[in-house]
């Protein structure tokens, strides 16, 4: 009925996660807002305890407005399942939120931009553990110029959060031989988290 249409309506100005979605998808606070088809906001439970961040939309996530959906995202969703776990069970974001052109990385003007966005969603969020795919979004995200593997196999501290940083699986679709260290940092987060 109408009053449920209402509600609905409500709800939605409401929840601070819907109204933070609202203000990124009219996002024009970067020059990425004029060549984007979709702005990849993310998607996922916002309740999960894990959450997953990648490096930006590619072609494919800037068709469809979500992230991880080309090749490297059936990889990233064959990991998750690796854990234990589904896409729907977790959260996956990206440091920014429109496609860089030609899958260029994002310029420090794009991803300084765009990333209070992200930290939006994880205190909105609050997951115990987030898994960092590849140098960009480890770089970005825990304000480093270390490199990946130096970085990766342990937990970094951010606010209390354990940041675990990994191979990204586009990385991994080039380098399979990585695949079996990325599974070890996997097999860390999943002993965090009493999945194995
Ligand atoms: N690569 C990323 O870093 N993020 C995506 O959403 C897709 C590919």
């Amino acid at each position: 009925g109408i009053s449920e249409i209402i509600a609905e309506g409500c709800e939605a100005v409401s929840d601070p996660f819907e109204a933070l979605r609202a203000e990124t998808m009219a996002c024009t606070k970067c020059p990425l807002h004029s060549t984007r088809k979709n702005v990849v906001f993310g998607v996922g439970n916002t309740q999960a305890e894990l959450m997953f961040v990648g490096e930006g939309p590619g072609a494919d996530e800037d068709e469809k407005g979500e992230p991880f959906v080309g090749r490297a995202g059936q990889l990233l969703t064959k990991m998750i399942e690796a854990m234990g776990l589904s896409r729907e069970k977790v959260y996956i974001a990206n440091i920014v939120k429109c496609r860089p052109p030609e899958n260029r990385n994002p310029f420090e003007n794009e991803s300084m931009t765009c990333i209070p966005f992200l930290y939006r969603q994880i205190e909105y969020i609050k997951p115990k553990i987030i898994i960092c795919l590849g140098s960009v979004a480890a770089q970005n995200l825990l304000r480093t110029n270390v490199g990946i593997t130096k970085l990766r196999g342990q937990f970094v501290d951010l606010n209390g959060i354990k940041v675990m940083p990994t191979y990204h699986p586009a990385y991994l679709l080039r380098n399979p031989n990585m695949k079996k260290p990325c599974w070890e940092d996997l097999q860390i987060v999943m002993k965090e988290m009493g999945l194995k």
